[in-house]
């Protein structure tokens, strides 16, 4: 296999993993990219790299697969996101919090450099401050989700603290790219609009249409994770994990910046269980400490993002799959 080093994605098969390992291989080159989930069919979705497929439960194989491909850095991505972890709390546990406990385990044993592991505004909940949420405040998370995620963060301080690996995180905001369809969270609507819009069929959303959120476009999350993977050690000033705002949107909000394109589409209101989730979080974050540690800085704002989706949705329409 050479002496090269590579980067392993574990849950590579998601909305984050796979735009990521589109970039990663842009990058860093084919051959020094591994993707892996536990879906082995998502395989298919993460062409020009190698793929193994992984459950983070099967700790020797890991081991195996850091071995076969001398792995240095690892991004830890799979997870069950947030509206799915309240159908099965203790699942959201195991997975969320033991899976990244093995996953620590594992790179400290096998002497990987760097971990990059996600955390998310589910943290905050409770008596958080809503608006600008600060790096340092009150962290009482309302769902399972937020829970593993807020003692996840604590344990990667631990690691590094502890046994020096170079864990690094980011309470990431939603999400939204056009790559792939997002499941199982309570900010998936803010993809699923888009979807609607460009086949020109109405949307009903599960969110009020008053409920802002902190929001942030693909290309800015995976230039995040990269950037605070290559920041020098010395600059890295938290070890649970950084706030990261770029934009902060309702579903109303962002119907609007829709309609500027598609005149004719339509939204209804028929809020579900997400709502509760949704109205536990902050409204928007104070990013200052990552723009001061690592020059973190966002390049799209709602209209910017609105375009671009647009774009490539339209383009790609034969990907977008609705039911
Ligand atoms: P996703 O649900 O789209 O993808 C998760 C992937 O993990 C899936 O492909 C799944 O097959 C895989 N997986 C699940 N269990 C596994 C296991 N036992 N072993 C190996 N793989 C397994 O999630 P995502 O949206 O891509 O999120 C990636 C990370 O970013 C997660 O940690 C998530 O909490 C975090 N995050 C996401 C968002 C968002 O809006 N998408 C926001 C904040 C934080
Ligand atoms: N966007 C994610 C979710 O909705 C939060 O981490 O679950």
């Amino acid at each position: 296999m050479g002496d090269k080093q590579r980067i392993l994605v574990i849950g590579a098969g998601g909305q984050l993993g796979q735009e990521l390992v589109r970039t990663l291989v842009a990058v860093f080159g084919e051959d020094a990219v591994v993707a892996s989930d536990i879906n082995p069919e998502k395989g298919m979705y993460l062409p020009n790299c190698h793929f193994e497929p992984l459950n983070i439960f099967a700790t020797e194989r890991m081991a195996s697969v850091i071995r076969k491909y001398r792995i240095k850095q690892i991004y830890h991505l799979a997870a069950i996101l947030s509206a799915d972890g309240e159908v099965d709390p203790h699942a959201s546990w195991q997975v969320n919090l033991d899976g990244l406990l093995l996953v620590l385990d594992t790179a400290k044993r096998m002497h990987v450099e760097k971990v990059f592991w996600p955390s998310s505004i589910a943290v905050f909940g409770g008596n958080t401050e809503k608006k600008d949420t600060r790096q340092h405040t009150v962290i009482q998370p309302n769902t399972a989700y937020g829970i593993a995620k807020a003692a996840g963060e604590l344990w990667c301080r631990y690691y590094h603290k502890r046994y020096g690996l170079d864990v690094r995180s980011l309470r990431y905001p939603g999400l939204i790219g056009h790559g792939c369809l997002p499941s199982g969270g309570t900010t998936d609507y803010a993809v699923d609009i888009f979807h609607h819009a460009v086949r020109e069929k109405d949307y009903v959303c599960y969110l009020n249409r008053d409920t802002h959120l902190p929001m942030m476009y693909m290309p800015d999350a995976v230039n995040a994770a990269l950037k605070l993977m290559q920041a020098p050690q010395r600059s890295i000033s938290i070890r649970t994990s950084y706030n990261v705002g770029a934009m902060s949107f309702s579903p109303e909000e962002v119907y609007h910046s829709i309609k500027r394109f598609y005149p004719n589409f339509k939204i209804g209101y028929r809020p579900d269980g997400r709502q509760e989730i949704a109205k536990s979080w902050p409204l928007s974050v104070d990013d200052t400490i990552a723009r001061e540690d690592w020059d973190w800085n966002p390049k799209y704002d709602l209209d910017f993002m609105t375009e671009d989706m647009l774009d490539h949705l339209a383009r790609n329409g034969k990907r977008s799959v609705l039911v």
